[in-house]
């Protein structure tokens, strides 16, 4: 059960991926065969964090009434749906509503995954449950850049291989159940007990499946209890707030996605002329993306959330402004520079801009409050994404490439700064002491590794 759980997370972080990834290898195609300007390009090349703005926040409205399950099969045929519209499309608008399509359905199944895993993961293992999503986003984008490179003469193609996983995750929900959580917050106890039974291999009147059951319907009630979105806003639980919602807007505008769906462009305007090394070139990005991503999961729990955010912002801002500096001042050696500035950034994103705002955000709110403070976050993550990608090929024709990543050094000075003075360490401390540390109103980032064991 627990590997089906799993599954689900890394089918969903794959979709996220994938659909991130796949304009990259389809933009100069699709550029000789429709005529395209910059703001075309960046308003095609957006539509799909647009669409998954609209996604969230419908995942977000419609998870209570409709079901976790029902949410992520919808999602699941819109993604097949939504891959063959892009696949057969015939006029660049034509593109557009298919790739809105698409990114409503990826707004949503990025939403409820998490969901659905807080839901039934035990809590000892969600943190690697969590990793595996941002492990299986890096592994969608490698898996888009491998089509196009493979594919390199069709976009359509490209595109069309996208229902594979939209397949996939279609036919490993049908046989899941809605989570216990959602079935007794419907009134369906009978059924959410017979659902805790399955998962945990027992019968139905098992002491076990009963406490379970108990636990389940008490949190129910605390939630309802609870107020929600209000909450999130009062003076203790803001800083959370703002913490969980900072690091994504912080983790977007250092323009993480302006190199993942315009990598071979940004190779190109750092004078690598020939298409098949701007995509090998592109590929070896999605490599260093995923390998990074295995070193965090590996340092992230050692040497704590707060130094491995310093390296990673200022790992970030040192190669990003690396690449501003070469491209602006034409250095000879531009293509070696371009491509080690990029590696070295992709890196120091991969380390720790990347995967660390997902992993806090399932920490610092207060378990009642988790499911608005994950949506809020979410939100913001897609809202930045948006605004990078609209705006990357518009502000590359009005300022140059070396602008542009200027820009997102300074960014990524920010969040030096944002961390130092914001963002608590979380590592080796329980979800309790984090909780009571918000409500004492003592200062967010003076919270300090204090206990041996975290739960
Ligand atoms: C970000 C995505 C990004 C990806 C790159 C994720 O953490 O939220 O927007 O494309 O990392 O690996």
């Amino acid at each position: 059960m627990i590997y089906l759980i799993a599954s689900i997370a890394g089918i969903a972080g794959l979709l996220f991926g994938f659909d991130e990834g796949v304009i990259a290898g389809a933009l100069h195609l699709l550029r000789a065969e429709f005529t395209i300007s910059p703001l075309a390009e960046g308003l095609m090349t957006a539509t799909v964090p647009f669409g998954a703005i609209g996604g969230a926040l419908l995942a977000g409205w419609l998870a209570g009434p409709v079901g976790r399950r029902k949410l992520l099969l919808g999602a699941a045929l819109l993604f097949v749906f939504g891959a063959l519209l892009s696949a057969v499309a015939t006029s660049l608008a034509h593109v557009c509503i298919a790739r809105l399509l698409l990114g409503l359905a990826i707004g949503v199944a990025a939403m409820i995954a998490p969901l659905y895993i807080s839901e039934t993961a035990p809590a000892r293992i969600r943190g690697m449950l969590v990793s595996i999503y941002q492990l299986a986003i890096t592994l969608g984008i490698l898996g888009a850049y491998l089509v196009g490179y493979v594919f390199s003469d069709s976009w359509r193609t490209m595109f069309a291989t996208g229902m594979v996983p939209g397949l996939i995750l279609f036919f490993g929900v049908v046989v899941l159940s809605d989570t216990p959580r959602w079935l007794v917050l419907r009134g369906r106890r009978d059924e959410a007990r017979a659902v805790i039974a399955r998962t945990q291999g027992l019968p139905r009147d098992h002491r076990d499946v009963v406490a379970e059951l108990r636990e389940i319907e008490k949190a129910a009630a605390a939630d309802e209890a609870q107020g929600g979105w209000r909450d999130l806003l009062s003076p203790t639980l803001r800083p959370a707030l703002v913490v969980g919602m900072g690091l994504f807007l912080l983790q977007q505008l250092s323009g993480i996605n302006a190199v993942i769906y315009f990598a071979p462009t940004v190779f190109r305007l750092s004078g690598f002329d020939n298409t098949s090394t701007q995509m090998l070139a592109t590929v070896g990005v999605g490599c260093v993306n995923v390998l990074m991503t295995f070193v965090a999961m590996g340092l992230i729990d050692r040497i704590g959330r707060r130094k491995l955010m310093f390296i990673g912002f200022a790992g970030a801002a040192l190669s990003l402004g690396m690449i501003a500096v070469a491209a602006g001042t034409g250095a000879s050696d531009l293509q070696a520079l371009a491509l080690v500035g990029l590696l070295l950034y992709i890196a120091a994103f991969a380390v720790a801009i990347g995967p660390l705002p997902w992993v806090m955000m399932s920490e610092i709110f207060p378990l009642h409050l988790r499911g608005p403070g994950m949506s809020a976050a979410s939100i913001t993550n897609w809202v930045f994404n948006f605004i990078v990608v609209l705006t990357f090929p518009v502000l590359v024709e009005a300022i140059g490439l070396a602008g542009v990543f200027g820009i997102y050094a300074l960014v990524c000075l920010a969040g030096l700064v944002f961390t130092a003075r914001l963002v608590p360490e979380t590592s080796q401390v329980s979800l309790e002491e984090i909780e009571a540390h918000l409500k004492a109103g003592k200062p967010f980032s003076a919270l300090a590794t204090r206990a041996p064991d975290r739960t």
